[in-house]
């Protein structure tokens, strides 16, 4: 396993629905996070809570991310959010491209501009790829390939070994259904091989790899000592101080 510390993800989704409910929730994981540094720990709570939710992790080594970010830092676009407001806000990381996004029809391409402009405000992309489906035939494969090479192709790799890699095969996703130990090292192993061809080992290296669907209490510890990857971005068990702090302790 690789010598960094890991990053452990809530990702919020549109949830809570109160800023009551987002503010207690954050005070909860930052207080039982406390002054650790490792792992990492990041939060992900929906536009209209990240302000509030900001201000109360501040204090504590908790960070801040947001779910999206559109292509433009400024300018007439209703609806959108920028860069540039999120780093006000204090926001570190800006997670890109997760399914949910992409069924909405966001592409390949929309990602990458999202993680180019992202980097140039100093920020750190999670991109998330992964299959909808495990074929017979392995073809899933390709597909991982592809959502790693159109990054390769905007971006060098003093730019990719910035950015966190983020395997959700949306068939794990909020269904129980969590990739086993071999799925996830088989897929390290497979994306630091794509990674080392499109760029170079030591490059390779350099990129930080999470697995995220279904992740719980109950499996995090296994996943983290065995899958070889870097961490956690957590959907569900996120919304649960208790449920994530004890995915946190699984891996410190
Ligand atoms: P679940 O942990 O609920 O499966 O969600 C994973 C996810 O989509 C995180 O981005």
């Amino acid at each position: 396993m690789k010598q960094t510390v890991p990053l452990i993800v809530g990702n919020w989704k549109m949830n809570p629905v109160t800023m009551a409910d987002a503010v207690a929730l954050s005070i909860a994981i930052a207080r039982k996070q406390k002054t650790a540094l490792e792992p990492q720990v990041v939060i992900a709570p929906s536009f209209p809570h990240l302000s509030e939710v900001g201000k109360k992790i501040k204090k504590s080594t908790v960070a801040l991310a947001a779910q999206d970010v559109y292509t433009q830092p400024l300018g007439p676009f209703t609806g959108e959010v920028s860069i540039t407001q999120l780093k006000d806000l204090g926001v570190q990381y800006v997670i890109v491209g997760h399914s949910e996004r992409r069924a909405l029809g966001e592409t390949d391409e929309l990602v990458c501009e999202k993680v180019q402009v992202i980097l140039k405000h100093q920020l750190i992309p999670i991109v998330c790829i992964g299959e909808r489906e495990r074929d017979e035939q392995a073809n899933f494969f390709t597909l991982i390939e592809d959502q790693l090479r159109s990054l390769a192709e905007v971006l060098p790799a003093a730019a990719i070994k910035k950015v966190v890699v983020a395997y959700e095969p949306i068939w794990a996703i909020g269904t129980g259904n969590t990739a086993t130990v071999e799925d996830v090292k088989e897929m390290q192993l497979f994306i630091e091989t794509v990674l080392t061809k499109l760029y170079d080992r030591s490059t390779a290296r350099k990129v930080r790899l999470l697995y995220g669907g279904s992740v719980k209490p109950e499996n995090a510890a296994l996943l983290h000592q065995e899958g070889d990857m870097e961490g956690f971005l957590v959907g569900g068990a996120s919304l649960k101080a208790e449920d994530f702090a004890a995915i946190i302790k699984a891996v410190s």
